[in-house]
C-alpha cells in the first residue's frame, strides 16, 4: 500500500514551528490540533497532510488507521545514550542501595572503567547485538531515533569497533542513530598515571580514525572530578571543533565545572546532565543555542537527589531537552515516558515541556530539526499513537504499556501493542 491514513485521532501534538529549539513559553507551545488527520506517503516516507478534515483524492491503495480515543505525538528523541557495551554492573545498583555514591564507586575501581574491562576485547558482533537489543527496548516506549555514543573501549581499535558497531545498529534496527564518539569518557585504567598521554592519543590518531572513517558526527568528553578537567575538555573541544564534529558535554553532573559556559563558548550542540550547574552556566545557556539535555533518570538510578534546576533553566530562557542516558551504570532506563514521570515529579517540569523537549528541542540538538520532532508536511513520518486521550497519561501511567503503534520512516515498527520487528 502506498499510503496510511490516521484517521480521527482526538488529539495530535504536532509541536510544529520552525527549526530553532522552543525555549521560555515556547516550550509549552504543542501546535495541539483536536479531531486530527494525517497522511503518510509511504514511499518516501514523509509526512504528506496534516489536518482537520479527510484529505482529498485518497488513492484506494491507502491503508486507514482509526486513532479515536488516542493521542499522537512526534517519535520520540533521545538525545543522550550509551547503548553499546557488555556486561552488568548491577553489583553497582546494590552497592548504591547500601549507600555508596557512584563517585565513590568509581574511584574504588568501579564504573566506567568496570564496564571498559567488559567492552574492550569484545568483537563488532558482539556489541552490536547489545545495541540493536536496546534499540529493540527503546522502540517499544516510543524513541524513534537516538543518538549513541562510544566511550567503552578506551583504546584505539575498540573505540573503532564501538563506532562501528554503533554504525551496524543505525543500519539494521529501524531508528535513525547519530553517533558520538566519547573517547574521553574516563582516564582509562592503563593510563590511570599517564592522563596527558592518553588524552594526546584520543585526540592524534583515535580522532584521525573517526574522522577518515566518517563514524561520528559529535565528540562529547565528560568534564567531571575524577574524569576530565575543564582545561582537557577545552582540548577535547578545539579538537572536535577544528575537524568539522558538532561538540556535545557530559557538563556540570556532579561537580560545577564551569562546562556548561565552555560548552556555550564553543558552539556546543548540547551540554548535558547539569545536575550541579550554577548560576553563571545558567544565564550563559539562556542566552546562546546550546541545548541544555537533562537526565533525571540518571539522578535516580544513582540514588542522588541531584536533580538539575529545569525549572530555572527554562525560565531564564535555555532551550531543555530530556534524554534518557542508557547504560549500564549510571542508567538502565529505555524508555522517555519514564524520564518524563521523573522530570515532573524531580524537576517540576509540565506535561508540555516535557513533550518538547523529547521531540523538537532533542531532534534539534541532535542537527535533525528539519526533518524530525514535529509533525509537519515534508517531515519524516515518525509517529507515535498512544494509547490516551490525554498527554498526561504519559508520565502518569508509569511502566504502563501506554505506546500503542509506532511508525518509523513511514513503517510500522509497533501495531497496536505488537512488535512489528526483532532484532
Ligand atoms: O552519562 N557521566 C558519564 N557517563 C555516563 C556514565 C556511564 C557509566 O557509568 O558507565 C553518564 O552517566
Ligand atoms: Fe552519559
Amino acid at each position: 500500500m502506498a499510503g496510511i491514513l490516521i484517521s480521527n485521532a482526538d488529539l495530535v501534538l504536532t509541536c510544529a514551528g520552525g527549526e530553532l529549539p522552543r525555549r521560555g513559553a515556547g516550550m509549552r507551545d504543542l501546535g495541539a490540533i483536536t479531531r486530527c488527520f494525517i497522511k503518510i506517503d509511504r514511499n518516501s516516507g514523509k509526512i504528506v497532510y496534516v489536518g482537520n478534515e479527510p484529505p482529498d483524492n485518497l488513492p484506494d491503495d491507502c491503508e486507514t488507521v482509526d486513532a479515536a480515543g488516542c493521542t499522537v505525538i512526534p517519535g520520540l528523541v533521545d538525545p543522550h545514550t550509551h547503548p553499546v557495551y557488555v556486561g552488568s554492573r548491577a553489583n553497582e545498583f546494590f552497592m548504591r542501595a547500601r549507600g555508596k555514591t557512584y563517585l565513590e564507586i568509581s574511584k574504588a575501581g568501579g564504573g566506567i572503567n568496570a564496564s571498559v574491562r567488559t567492552t574492550r576485547d569484545a568483537g563488532v558482533d558482539e556489541l552490536s547485538a547489545t545495541g540493536l537489543r536496546n534499540a529493540w527496548e527503546m522502540l517499544r516506549h516510543g524513541t524513534t531515533m537516538f543518538e549513541a555514543k562510544s566511550g567503552y573501549g578506551l583504546s584505539l581499535e575498540s573505540e573503532i569497533r564501538m563506532l562501528e558497531a554503533i554504525r551496524e545498529v543505525g543500519e539494521n534496527a529501524p531508528q535513525e542513530v547519530v553517533p558520538t564518539f566519547l573517547g574521553a569518557h574516563a582516564i582509562p585504567f592503563d593510563y590511570a598515571d599517564r592522563r596527558g598521554e592518553y588524552l594526546d592519543i584520543v585526540l592524534g590518531e583515535m580522532l584521525d580514525r573517526v574522522v577518515e572513517e566518517k563514524l561520528a558526527e559529535y565528540m562529547d568528553v565528560f568534564i567531571e572530578d575524577g574524569a576530565y578537567t575543564l582545561k582537557e575538555g577545552e582540548r577535547v573541544c578545539m579538537a572536535a571543533k577544528d575537524r568539522g564534529l558538532g561538540i556535545r558535554i557530559h557538563a556540570d553532573e556532579f561537580t560545577d565545572m564551569g562546562a556548561a559556559r565552555l560548552g556555550v563558548e564553543f558552539g556546543a550542540a548540547s551540554v548535558d546532565h547539569l545536575g550541579a550547574i550554577g548560576d553563571d552556566g545558567i544565564k550563559t545557556l539562556a542566552d546562546g543555542n546550546t541545548v541544555a539535555t537533562l537526565l533525571p533518570a540518571t539522578i535516580f538510578f544513582v540514588n542522588s537527589d541531584g536533580y538539575a534546576p529545569a525549572r530555572r533553566l527554562i525560565d531564564e530562557g535555555a532551550p531543555v531537552a530530556l534524554a534518557s542516558d542508557l547504560n549500564p551504570g549510571s542508567s538502565m532506563v529505555f524508555g522517555m515516558p519514564i524520564v518524563m514521570t521523573l522530570a515532573v515529579l524531580k524537576m517540576r517540569m509540565t506535561i508540555e515541556e516535557c513533550i518538547v523537549a523529547s521531540t523538537i528541542n532533542a531532534a534539534y540538538s541532535l542537527g535533525r530539526a528539519h526533518s524530525k520532532g514535529s509533525i509537519e508536511v515534508g517531515k519524516d513520518a515518525d509517529l507515535v499513537i498512544l494509547d490516551a486521550r490525554d498527554p498526561e497519561e504519559l508520565p502518569y501511567r508509569l511502566g504502563a504499556d501506554i505506546v500503542r503503534d509506532v511508525i518509523v520512516g513511514g513503517k510500522w515498527v509497533k501495531r497496536d501493542f505488537s512488535m512489528m520487528w526483532r532484532p
